[in-house]
Formats: structure tokens, C-alpha cells, sequence
């Protein structure tokens, strides 16, 4: 008799599911980040992401090692020159805070029958995807944007073509501690069923 697959897939897909209700926004992160092999597969979970219209608008740009240096030397210019009267070294950091940073960007295709809204929200689909795979790697992932990712002068300093949106941050590596997830709200007080 042929055994049921959706009885093995099903204990699969809960052992996953457990797994990932463990996942949380770990900080600090330090060493190891991921290595090139680990990264490819969290590209290609990042690239089963959802898509309206197959415009594949994800870009991602790694920020590793001497880069960390020079982003943050980005972030403290673009700092000064929002705001002459500040020296803008408290962002310096913010580049060192993680062994790899990720980028995350869109590019938008506009006009388009996709809205740029869905092509955004499938960048963000991705990011997802991303964070969850960096922990079933054991590894940790904290999505952050702050002003810096608002600020043009920090795209055009990343390469940022006009059609390009900057969504933020991955800070990528290896959580300091090993804490518990935290507690997370009760989800059935956030669905409610419609009956026409
Ligand atoms: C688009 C986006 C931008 C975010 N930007 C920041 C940020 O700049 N600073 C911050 O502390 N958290 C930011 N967060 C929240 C963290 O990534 C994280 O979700 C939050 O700390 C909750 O942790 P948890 O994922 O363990 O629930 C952002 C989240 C998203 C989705």
C-alpha cells in the first residue's frame, strides 16, 4: 500500500512551522555571518517570494568586511548634510552593528499595470523569506531602516539607480545571546471572519 505523502509532508511542514515560530529580531549580532554557500540558499529562499507579474523587482547588495567602513562613512555625510550643525558620527556604527549587511531594494518598473505598491510588498515577501532562512541557518537577521535608508544620498552612495528603492537594512550574523523568542500576541485577535 502506498503511504500517504501528506502524512509525512505534514510532519514536516510542523517541525518547520515550530521552527520558525522560534525566529525573532536577535540584537547585537556579531561573528560568524553566513558563509557564500549559506547566503546562496538564503537567496533562493528570498526568491520564492511571491511576484506579481514576474518583474523579479528584489536587488540585493551585500555590505561585508572593509565596505562596513565605507557605508558608514556614507550614512555620517549624508547625516551632515541633512543637518550641517551635526557631525553625524553617531551613524558611523550603525554600519559596524552586524558582520553583513544586506541591502534590500526594489526595482520598480513605473507606470506598470502592477502597482508599485505589489512590487514593493513582493521585495518585502522576500525579506521575509530571508529572515526565516537565516534561522532555520542558525543565524540571525534584524530588518532596520532608520533615516538613513530615507535619504538619496545614501541610495546614489549604495549605486542606487533612479528606478531603485532602498527598503532598509538586513543586519545579518550570529545572535550574542541565545535568548528565547518573545512572547508574541494571541493571532486570532487579529483574523476575524467576513460572512457576506
Ligand atoms: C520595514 C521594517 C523596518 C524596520 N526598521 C526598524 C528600525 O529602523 N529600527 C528598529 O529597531 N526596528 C525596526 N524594525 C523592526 C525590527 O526589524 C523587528 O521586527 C522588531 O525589533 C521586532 O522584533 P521581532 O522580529 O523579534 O518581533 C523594522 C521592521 C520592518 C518590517
Amino acid at each position: 500500500m502506498q503511504s500517504s505523502p501528506s502524512t509525512s509532508s505534514s510532519f514536516a511542514g510542523r517541525l518547520a512551522l515550530e521552527l520558525l515560530f522560534e525566529r525573532h529580531s536577535p540584537w547585537p549580532l556579531i561573528t560568524p555571518a553566513p558563509d557564500d554557500e549559506e547566503l546562496a540558499l538564503v537567496f533562493r529562499a528570498a526568491l520564492r517570494a511571491p511576484d506579481h507579474g514576474q518583474l523579479r523587482p528584489w536587488r540585493f547588495v551585500l555590505i561585508r568586511d572593509a565596505a562596513r567602513a565605507a557605508l558608514g562613512e556614507v550614512f555620517v555625510q549624508a547625516a551632515r548634510e541633512r543637518d550641517r550643525g551635526d557631525d553625524g558620527e553617531r551613524f558611523r556604527l550603525k554600519a559596524m552593528a552586524a558582520p553583513l549587511l544586506i541591502a534590500l531594494c526594489a526595482h520598480v518598473e513605473s507606470p506598470h499595470k502592477v502597482p508599485e505598491s505589489e512590487q514593493l510588498l513582493a521585495v518585502g515577501a522576500a525579506a521575509m523569506n530571508m529572515l526565516n532562512a537565516l534561522h532555520l541557518l542558525g543565524y540571525g537577521g534584524f530588518w532596520a531602516t532608520g533615516v538613513s535608508s530615507h535619504d538619496a544620498r545614501v541610495r546614489a552612495g549604495l549605486g542606487l539607480a533612479d528606478d531603485e528603492r532602498l527598503l532598509g537594512f538586513l543586519y545579518v550574523g550570529t545572535a550574542k545571546e541565545q535568548a528565547a523568542a518573545p512572547a508574541r500576541p494571541d493571532a486570532q485577535d487579529f483574523v476575524r471572519e467576513w460572512h457576506g
